[in-house]
């Protein structure tokens, strides 16, 4: 059977990451999480005091790309890959809300989506990989035969994404979250470099009332008949 590349995308907190995990798992392929990406830089920034403080300064942070090393290391025992920053294991503080409240903004700029997406095209071009974002179907790889994009009502998304952060023992309310899901929404969506928008030969899928098992077979089949 000949590998493919699998592009999802859409908004914030569809679901996206555990469907690719999935996927990706059922498929033996490997899966990239392009959102820890972002978060990864934003976390720098953000350690660097280029965005979050008193003052902003974004062409330090485009100066400064090249010293920032962001890698996905495979962790056997918990059978996925966690994101490391310079060197250290960033995978919880990068999601939390602080990162997730400016990371659309230091997605907006060029330099960062250059480097990240310069990345990504090198980690899928053997295939076998299933990639989720906001631009993989449109600019990572617009020639990938399968696209999906991920839809649901903010409220569905705001109120997953909630129950995910209070589990994690994060101390957050459900207006912050919503409030968060929308705004980066509306940046992602409005940005001037590639923008949150549905591949045209994209599948939309809006799972806001299916189950995880309903929405994993669906697609799962799907994937099967383009493989
Ligand atoms: O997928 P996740 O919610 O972790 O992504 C965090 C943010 O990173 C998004 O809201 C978006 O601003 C940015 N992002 C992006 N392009 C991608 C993946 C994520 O701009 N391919």
């Amino acid at each position: 059977m000949g590998k493919i590349t699998i592009a999802i995308d859409g908004y914030s907190s569809t679901g996206k990451s555990t469907i690719a995990k999935q996927l990706a798992k059922s498929l033996g392929y490997v899966y990239v999480d392009t959102g820890a990406m972002y978060r990864a830089v934003t976390l720098y920034a953000m350690r660097q005091g280029y965005i979050g403080g008193k003052e902003e300064n974004m062409d330090k942070l485009i100066a400064d790309l090249p010293n920032l090393s962001i890698k996905f290391v495979y962790n056997e025992s918990l059978g996925f890959s966690e994101m490391y920053l310079n060197g250290e294991n960033v995978e919880k503080e990068i999601r939390a809300l602080p990162v997730s409240r400016l990371v659309s903004k230091i997605a907006t700029l060029e330099a960062v989506r250059i480097k990240l997406v310069a990345m990504q095209q090198e980690m899928g071009k053997e295939k076998g990989i299933v990639m989720d974002g906001r631009d993989i179907g449109t600019v990572v790889f617009p020639d990938a035969e399968f696209k999906i994009f991920m839809t649901a009502s903010p409220e569905t998304r705001a109120f997953r994404r909630y129950k995910e952060l209070l589990d994690r023992g994060e101390e957050v309310t459900y207006d912050e979250v919503l409030k968060n899901v929308q705004s980066r929404d509306y940046i992602d969506s409005h940005r001037e470099f590639s923008p949150l928008k549905k591949a045209d030969n994209a599948i939309e899928f809006d799972n806001s009332d299916m189950g995880l098992k309903e929405q994993l077979e669906r697609i799962h089949n799907f994937a099967l008949r383009k493989i």
